[in-house]
């Protein structure tokens, strides 16, 4: 009999918990049998308990996985709920993921720029080329979810079925919707787990989290964006280049092509971080109002759809498609797909005519430079809780975001300022919100006489090739 004919009802949790607690590798059975035991269990039939997959967890957390055990929990997980068979659109099927910064609203962009790619380029079928079947999250931690910024236009819906999401594929080549539960259900049962036991930082835990939602979608090719640096979740850029390489590695075995590019959060994405004003500063890029304070998340959506844009074979190199890229934005075909995708899934595009007559924080309070000299330093993980306590994330799972909290950033690290000049403005829906985040904000924000050596935005391209 192979591993894979054996019931898997016959392994017992007990047994797989042991195995990885004495360092053993787990049997690919062990891990399907572990996995199924947690999605098929009911308050009636405990095939496996709450303490059981606690210890499970801290035992891979010490432990560690193989490549091998990767995949195939990676796999059990990403098929433990209902996957979406984009197969079926017999097309070009890509996605992007972020480990998550701030500010960092380059979902925004890329969506539409691959759509546009997808409709000028349909296939005999008459389906779109590319497609992009985007399922996002919401904020988590110091950093902004893009659902809550989606959901900050007006009957957008995001709870789309997988059914309804190729209907928008077909139409419009991306479509932006949420996890439900239904969707790798086990992620969902082993990340409330892992939030109370200490596991969350276990970069295979975290792989297989990532991986298992991102390959549900029924993905050709997936690019990663793992952020280093002040605002990454990775604590070193060792640990971050670990998690890339491994979620590289996981994607690869699973005929997925997946290409990992490690850059730089050390300050803010762009020019906003909040909700609104982060889908406004999308659309004025893609209106061709590009403000000096979005270089950056220009230049860095680019890349990322360069990549993308050449994995789809439409660019012979990821410079040929950041080109592309750039040209698809000035065009205005991004705009015009992100009309298309919006409409499809009930959004209201009126807003997009002036969205900055959109933006209605009741609060606003300009924090100045105390002294000339040059933005230096910060620790970017604080400016995003700044954001946070502003409102726009959540303090309580479930509680309900301001849309019109956030933050402007006027200066990027490395610019030379003036005494008193605006160097960051703060928007609320609650006057009684300021205080903590302006207090956060100036102690975290350095100003010193001598410039600082800037880290470029790329830091490492990892592909299959590079792995060791
Ligand atoms: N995002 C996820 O989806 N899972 C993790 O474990 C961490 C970040």
């Amino acid at each position: 009999m192979t591993q894979d004919q054996q019931s898997t009802y016959a392994i017992h949790p007990i047994d797989v918990i042991l195995h990885k607690r004495d360092g053993l590798a787990l049997t690919d059975a062990e891990i399907r049998a572990f996995i199924r035991a947690i999605v098929d269990r009911t308050p009636r039939k405990q095939l496996v308990t709450d303490a059981q997959i606690a210890a499970f967890l801290m035992a891979v957390f010490l432990h560690g996985l193989d490549p091998r055990e990767l995949a195939t929990l990676t796999e059990a997980m990403r098929f433990s709920g209902e996957v979406a068979y984009t197969e079926a659109l017999n097309t070009f099927t890509i996605d992007k993921h972020s480990t998550g910064g701030v500010g960092d609203k380059t979902s925004l962009l890329i969506a539409p720029i691959l759509a546009a790619a997808g409709l000028a380029h349909p296939t005999r079928d008459g389906v779109p080329g590319i497609v992009v079947p985007m399922i996002s999250g919401r904020s988590l931690g110091h950093t902004g979810g893009t659902l809550d910024k989606l959901e900050t236009i007006p009957g957008f819906n995001t709870q789309l079925s997988f059914a309804e999401m190729r209907d928008v594929l077909r139409e419009c080549a991306a479509a932006l919707i949420g996890q439900t539960p239904a969707i790798v259900p086990a992620d969902r049962i082993l990340y409330a787990l892992r939030d109370h036991t200490g596991t969350v930082e276990s970069p295979f835990l975290i792989a297989a989290s990532i991986m298992s939602k991102k390959l549900a979608e029924g993905l050709n090719a997936l690019v990663l964006d793992v952020k280093v640096g002040s605002g990454a979740f990775m604590p070193t850029y060792e640990k971050s280049k670990f998690l890339a390489e491994l979620m590289v590695r996981t994607g690869e075995t699973s005929r997925t092509r997946t290409v990992a590019l490690l850059t730089t959060m050390d300050e803010p994405l762009g020019r906003f971080s909040g909700n609104w004003v982060e889908v406004w500063e999308c659309v004025d890029i893609m209106k061709q109002v590009r403000h000096p304070m979005s270089a950056d998340l220009i230049e860095l959506t680019n890349i990322l759809s360069g990549w993308m844009l050449h994995l789809a074979g439409q660019a012979d190199s990821p410079e040929e498609g950041a080109k592309l890229s750039d040209e698809i934005l000035r065009s205005g075909a991004a705009y015009k797909a992100w009309l298309k995708i919006i409409a499809a899934q009930g959004g209201d595009t009126t807003l997009f005519e002036d969205p900055a007559s959109h933006h209605k924080p009741t609060a606003t309070r300009i924090l100045t430079a105390s002294q000339s000299g040059y933005l230096t330093g910060m620790d970017c993980k604080q400016v995003g809780w700044a954001v946070q306590r502003l409102g726009a994330g959540r303090a309580i799972p479930g509680d309900p975001v301001s849309s019109h909290a956030g933050i402007e950033m006027h200066a990027k690290l490395g610019d030379k300022l003036e005494a008193n000049q605006p160097l960051v403005t703060l928007f609320s829906e609650d006057a009684s919100l300021l205080d903590e985040p302006e207090a956060m904000l100036r102690k975290t924000l350095q100003i010193t006489n001598a410039p600082i050596a800037k880290q470029p935005l790329i830091r490492e391209v990892i592909t299959a090739n590079s792995l060791t």
